[in-house]
């Protein structure tokens, strides 16, 4: 388990995030949700360890680990921009990590990941080849192959759209399943977080608006910020698509009448 207690963190004299309080279970899925600047990427770095906390404790299984330096905890980030070597080829690029240490990963594993990822048909291809969710794809196979205790994703489909944005956030799903991984995602888009994870942590000017599953979240919205900024995007969102269907829509119930 992840436990966060009472976190301050601020920059040149400016509170960014405080009063952060917040359990996470091995395995869950949880997305840090909230507007532009209101301190996610500055939460996910805080865990990661390459920002210090001002005040307040991290805890992983027990252990205090506000001191232990970010090769030492043994999480592991996919940044936005993803990172990529471009001077590698795609299975360069995977097993990059594992040159020094090649314990961690068995050669099935790591194609395991491949063929899991979809990616098998990309290996010799360089990174300048590659789509946005192929770069992605990659991103998350050369984080996923080092088996991180917890796997941070800063935006990982903010850059991407429609089918391939669904598929992604399917094979994120799957893997924190499958390895019984816990998964912290930031996002600003309300739907996203709210689809993928098991649980959603919105943030508003530095603080913890609400921390709950989906369900909780949109049957009891804890504040105005949630009520106005989190549902009321995704109310907007449900009329639309409710209006580009209706044809549809009656002439199912048509069809169920006759
Ligand atoms: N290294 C830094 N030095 C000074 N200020 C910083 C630093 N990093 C972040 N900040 C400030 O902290 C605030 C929160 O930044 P952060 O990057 O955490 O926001 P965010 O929620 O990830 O925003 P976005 O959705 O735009 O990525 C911003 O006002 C930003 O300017
Ligand atoms: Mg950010």
């Amino acid at each position: 388990m992840l436990e966060l207690q009472h976190i301050k963190k601020s920059y040149d004299g400016v509170t960014i995030l405080q009063n952060i309080d917040l359990e996470i279970q091995d395995g869950e899925i949880v997305s840090i949700l909230g507007p532009s600047g209101c301190g996610k990427t500055t939460l996910l770095n805080l865990i990661l360890g390459i920002t210090d906390v001002d005040e307040g404790h991290i805890f992983f299984d027990e252990e205090d680990i506000t001191a232990v330096p970010m090769e030492k905890r043994g999480f592991n980030i996919v940044f936005q921009d993803y990172a990529l070597f471009p001077n590698l080829n795609v299975y360069q690029n995977i097993t990059y990590g594992l040159r020094n240490k090649p314990d961690i990963s068995t050669k099935e594993e790591v194609d395991e990941l491949i063929r899991l990822l979809g990616l098998e048909e990309h290996l010799k291809k360089k990174i300048e080849q590659l789509s946005g969710g192929q770069k992605q794809r990659v991103a998350l196979a050369r984080t996923m192959v080092m088996k991180p205790k917890i796997l941070l994703l800063d935006e990982p489909l903010s850059a991407l759209d429609g089918v391939i944005k669904e598929s992604i956030k399917e094979k994120i799903k799957q893997i924190a399943r499958d390895y019984h991984l816990t998964t912290i995602i930031v996002t600003h888009d309300p739907e996203e977080a709210l689809t993928l994870s098991d649980k959603v942590l919105i943030i508003n000017e530095g603080k913890i608006s609400q921390f709950g599953t989906p369900e909780e979240i949109i049957a009891k919205p804890k504040n105005k910020f949630v009520k106005d900024f989190i549902l009321n995007q995704l109310e907007i969102k449900r009329n639309n698509i409710f209006t580009l269907f209706q044809n549809d829509i009656r002439r199912n119930l048509q069809v169920v009448n006759v």
